[in-house]
């Protein structure tokens, strides 16, 4: 592998099956950037805890970890070329974390909207919010800092977060003088906010309002057949509106017969088309995109104890360059425990404190 190439982190919170808001707002920039970047995927299991550390749902994480990296590998990520990684097999991730908290403000991190959404949504307020998920972006910030990466491909929710990490780096490289940590660029992908079937927002599992990577071709079909268009349109002959109407938010992204799309938005527009021939087409769109990942997984399911190996792997992988990491961060620092540490691991013999007798 060449080692010069710039590097990408990203990743996702274990929480369930990935789905097409996923793709569009990170995946499919995964995916394009493997070969020109060198790619560390995290499987984010910890950040899981700042919302939900209760013992049920910790049960659930084998599982959601496993369809997360099933979902990886089957939308094109290939184990041979990026290092899909688990974060809480890695003690430097808890280390780096603790450290980085100490470079940002209390106020920085509560104001951010991403968190206020996050603790709404698990029904936290100012007074019952975890500490460990206001350091949600200090644990990313770690995430990201930890491969010394370059780039990060995320949905435009997460932008903040990357945000505060180029703040900190700046701050890390600055107050010890040195060069670590590059400023982290963010890549959003070209859908930033998927819309949700039902027309909210953002398309998301818990709000029942997503298509999954791994749909079956009926269910897409059900779920497209249900999906919210232009309310006021109530027959098929009254003109309807195409902007921010989620079926053709849809097309666009995922229906590659542009004259296709653009002919049923002019009928559309015209009241010369049914929803029912919009959505169908739609659905076909849609499944033919599914297709090519429905077959990867097949495959990857035939294969028992894959997914596994992959993480095996990919963790071994960022373990060492974790460990670089926070060698050059503990030598930066000049921090005495660190140092006292090497001599219990047999690296060094010596421990010596730069005290004044
Ligand atoms: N915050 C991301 C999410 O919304 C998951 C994540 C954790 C992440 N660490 C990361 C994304 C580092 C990019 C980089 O699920």
């Amino acid at each position: 592998m060449n080692e010069t190439r710039k590097r990408i982190l990203t990743g996702d919170r274990p929480t369930g099956k990935l789905h097409l808001g996923h793709y569009v707002g990170s995946m499919k920039n995964r995916v394009a950037l493997q070969d020109s970047y060198e790619c560390y995927f995290i499987i984010a299991d910890l950040h899981t805890l700042t919302t939900k550390a209760e013992k049920e749902h910790l049960a659930e994480l084998d599982d959601n970890i496993y369809n997360v990296v099933l979902d990886y590998l089957s939308v094109g990520i290939d184990p041979e070329k990026s290092v899909i990684f688990l974060q809480s097999a890695i003690p430097e991730e808890y280390e780096l974390a603790q450290l980085l908290g100490n470079l940002v403000t209390l106020p920085r991190l509560t104001r951010l909207p991403s968190i206020k959404d996050m603790a709404r949504a698990a029904n936290m307020d100012d007074e019952t919010v975890p500490f460990g998920l206001i350091g949600y972006p200090v644990l990313q910030a770690a995430d990201i800092l930890l491969p010394r990466a370059h780039l990060v491909p995320v949905g435009k929710d997460n932008e903040a977060h990357v945000e505060i990490t180029r703040e900190i780096a700046r701050r890390f490289n600055h107050m010890y003088d040195v060069e670590i940590f590059p400023l982290p660029d963010v890549l959003i992908g070209e859908v930033p906010t998927l819309i949700g079937t039902d027309g909210q927002a953002k398309m998301s599992k818990s709000l029942g309002n997503a298509i999954l990577l791994s749909d079956d071709p009926k269910t897409v079909e059900e779920k497209v057949r249900g999906m919210y268009t232009d309310p006021n349109r109530i027959r098929a002959d009254v003109p309807g509106k195409v902007e921010g109407n989620p079926v053709f938010i849809y097309h666009d992204a995922f229906n590659p017969n542009v004259e296709e799309v653009n002919d049923l938005k002019e009928r559309y527009r015209l009241g010369k088309v049914g929803d029912v021939e919009v959505k169908r087409k739609l659905a076909r769109a849609i499944n033919a995109f599914l297709d090519p990942i429905r077959e990867r997984r097949a495959a990857y399911l035939s294969r028992p104890g894959l997914v596994e190996e992959v993480l095996v792997e990919g963790t071994r992988r960022m373990q060492r360059e974790a460990e670089v990491t926070l060698g050059m961060v503990y030598d930066a620092m000049g921090m005495a425990g660190p140092r006292l540490r090497r001599v219990l691991q047999g690296k060094s013999s010596t421990f010596r404190l730069q005290a004044e007798a």
